[in-house]
């Protein structure tokens, strides 16, 4: 067995570099709840960026798998397969009306990128209008409608149609959408961008022009989905019926996995127009099935709900000079300071609570939704400590 020294040198050695690496060597997880390799034990608010909604090593969602994964691992999308057939019927149920169909792919870019190829097709038109500070992934298409100009600077020229508003503007977007757009693409609360809540009567205009000039109206709920924010899908606070919702990260438990849900403003799609080798795969679509499972039957969303208003209110009640605002939905959750984060954020996982950026100043806290109320409570505490009081 590699010691932890020896894994950081391996992975210092060998990892591209694209990532900014914090000093922990993680081994285990349960609930919310990781344990590095010295034995050191972390309330974890990162979720692995998202993802561990049900809690890490969720028996649920590992039986699934170990039981799946002796039957049949890959079976592609060309031919039929009971988990995936399982699945359809699920998401179907908790979607948010008319999104009853469904394409699977392995990652939230490749659900943005599916998105945008339909939107194009379903129209016949290019335009795409996306929001500032908007966030949706890194692959080509989904880099072009992300606002961020450090992660698009160096891989220009990027697809070209994309055009971007300020989010929380109707004006603005009324303007921009027009005869030629082919869609509007936002996040229901500006994830990555700040962890900046959508206005309901923004988010219900921004559809009603798509509706109105003819042009798809698609959520980006990648990060929102599976009760992040106090929802089963984050649409749901404001009534929204999108043409296509992308979602991935937490839909299954863990293993890799995306999806577009189409609605029947985008019409039939002929075969062969989009295609993925790995998506539905049936050990991600048995995941995907026994975490939704999970998450229903231990009501997750209401249970995110509940303890973003305890979480926030606590941090609320953190008396700091250096915070700026505490804002969030659920359990998607930040602390904007006066200034950089990242030392702040270092100091807390030093004191055992692992926590994210988003933009420069901003701590977001995205807990997995099983978290218990005394980590909850933990949390704030150690927040408080970290930030000067004076
Ligand atoms: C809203 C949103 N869309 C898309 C993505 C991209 O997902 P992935 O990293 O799985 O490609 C993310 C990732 O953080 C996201 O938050």
């Amino acid at each position: 067995m590699l010691n932890p020294d020896e894994i950081k040198a391996l992975e210092n050695e060998h990892e591209s570099g694209v990532y900014g690496k914090i000093d922990i060597v993680l081994v285990r997880g349960e609930g919310a709840r990781l344990w590095d390799a010295d034995g050191k034990m972390y309330i974890d608010c990162m979720s692995g960026h998202g993802v561990a909604n049900i809690g890490h090593a969720n028996p649920a969602v590992t039986q699934a798998i170990a039981q799946q994964a002796q039957q049949l691992i890959t079976c592609h999308s060309a031919l039929y397969n009971e988990q995936r057939a399982l699945l359809m019927q699920k998401l179907a149920q908790i979607a948010p009306p008319g999104l009853d169909r469904f394409f699977f792919c392995n990652s939230g870019a490749e659900a943005v990128e599916g998105a945008l190829k339909f939107a194009r097709l379903a129209t016949g038109r290019t335009k795409i209008i996306a929001t500032m500070r908007g966030f949706h992934g890194r692959t080509f298409g989904a880099l072009s409608a992300t606002w961020n100009k450090e992660y698009r600077q160096l891989f220009e020229p990027l697809v070209p149609g994309f055009e971007f508003v300020p989010y929380n503007k109707l004006e603005r977007m009324e303007k921009a959408v027009d005869d030629e757009t082919a869609a509007v693409i936002v996040e229901v609360v500006q994830g990555e961008g700040g962890v900046n809540p959508g206005d309901g009567d923004y988010l219900r205009g921004v559809q009603a022009l798509c509706q109105e000039r003819g042009a798809l109206f698609i959520a980006d709920e990648v990060q929102t989905g599976f009760g992040r924010t106090g929802k089963m899908f984050a649409c749901e606070h404001h009534d929204l019926r999108p043409d296509l919702m992308t979602v991935a990260k937490s839909i299954a438990g863990g293993v890799p996995m995306g999806a577009i849900l189409i609605g029947p403003r985008v019409g039939e799609l002929p075969p062969r127009v989009h295609n993925n080798t790995f998506g539905a795969n049936p050990l991600c679509c048995a995941a995907a099935v026994a975490a939704i499972d999970f998450m229903l039957e231990n009501n997750l969303p209401q249970r995110s709900a509940e303890l973003g208003v305890r979480m926030i209110d606590g941090l609320k009640a953190i008396e700091s000079p250096l915070i700026r605002e505490v804002r969030g939905l659920g359990l998607m959750i930040a602390v904007e300071l006066k200034q950089s984060s990242a030392p702040y954020l270092a100091e807390l996982a030093e004191k055992g609570v692992l926590a994210l950026t988003a933009g420069r100043n901003v701590m977001r806290f995205l807990p997995p939704l099983v978290i218990e109320e005394e980590d909850v409570n933990t949390v704030v505490e150690k927040v408080a400590e970290v930030l000067p009081a004076d």
